[in-house]
């Protein structure tokens, strides 16, 4: 099985292309700056080019685009998050269909940010989408492979949800202030987190590669959703460390800006329906396995 994969440089990435080389795989890997290794091939997915051969595979993994988190949202900021991932996501599965021997699959990226701020409402695969920036960025990328399924590709979207892993992503954030005891509930606390263990998410888009049964939107996150104060209590407690501050809304709205809203301050309890009912089975299923998981 040869695979191509996007954003491999990245938290999901790098540990998704150990476990595909780990099962016999072969990877190759499109990355934007000049390659600096056998498996590597360059693309620019903003001026639109990438060498038609990379899509000589059997598989695509396409996890790359501008980091949510990693800046305030500026209007430029915005733009790059959305744009970043539509005209890469289009790239992708244009070159997906026009090259004689097609892939089998095509797994892009997408996220729980599709469904938007959600209150108490439980979130399956049926739900309809949110609204706000990143339920409009979600859209819009799934949308973009709609080249790849109109001809026939399979296509599954798996909406990701908060990676909890060692070394990168939301937790890592987090840690500093809760090792010195400074950490605490967000807000009312009230708000549905939804998250996966890297280790069951990089399991995860295995398992959308080699079930054919998989395609379209699939929620990728573990069935203990918990909410925000639940999920404060557990980091302490794995941590060993009071979390006694809380963070208040326009505390946390000062300090992130329009960011806070949409990534701290809002709710949305998904549920992985579609993976349960085809059987897949989480290694960490509840928070408390998670997080001891994934903090080290
Ligand atoms: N981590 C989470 O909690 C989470 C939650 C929900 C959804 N997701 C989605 O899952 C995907 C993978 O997540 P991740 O945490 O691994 O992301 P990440 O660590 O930010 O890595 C994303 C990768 O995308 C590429 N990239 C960065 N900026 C880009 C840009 N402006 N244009 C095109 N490519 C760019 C980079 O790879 P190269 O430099 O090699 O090109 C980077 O390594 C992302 O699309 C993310 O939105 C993640």
């Amino acid at each position: 099985m040869k695979t191509l994969v996007t954003g491999s440089t990245g938290l999901v990435g790098r540990a998704l292309c150990a476990r595909l080389r780990e099962r016999g795989d072969e990877v190759l890997r499109l990355v934007r700056r000049a390659p600096s290794a056998a498996d590597e091939v360059q693309w620019d997915p903003m001026e639109g080019t990438c060498d038609a051969a990379a899509f000589d595979v059997d598989a695509i993994v396409h996890l790359a685009g501008e980091n949510i988190a990693s800046r305030r949202w500026s209007k430029g900021q915005m733009l790059k998050i959305r744009e970043s991932r539509v005209a890469g996501t289009r790239l992708i599965s244009e070159g997906a269909v026009r090259i004689t021997r097609r892939p089998k699959v095509l797994v892009s990226a997408s996220a729980i940010g599709f469904y938007g701020d959600r209150g108490e409402e439980r979130l399956d695969e049926s739900a309809a989408r949110g609204g706000g920036f990143l339920a409009d960025v979600c859209v819009d990328w799934e949308l973009a492979t709609d080249q790849a399924r109109r001809s026939g590709l399979r296509v599954v979207h798996p909406r990701i949800g908060m990676v909890l892993a060692s070394g990168g992503g939301a937790l890592e954030k987090m840690l500093l202030p809760f090792r010195l005891g400074l950490g605490g509930r967000i807000g009312s606390g009230k708000q549905w987190m939804s998250w996966v263990q890297l280790d069951d998410l990089v399991r995860i888009l295995c398992h959308m590669i080699d079930d054919e049964d998989m395609s379209g939107p699939i929620n990728a996150v573990a069935p203990g959703a918990v909410t925000n104060s639940e999920f404060t209590r557990a980091l302490g407690g794995v941590l060993r460390r009071p979390t006694l501050f809380p963070l208040p809304a326009f505390m946390a709205r000062l300090v992130m800006g329009k960011m806070a809203d949409e990534l701290l301050l809002s709710s949305a309890r998904v549920a992985p329906a579609a993976l349960e009912s085809a059987g897949f089975e989480f290694l960490h299923p509840e928070i408390q396995e998670g997080l001891e998981a994934s903090v080290c």
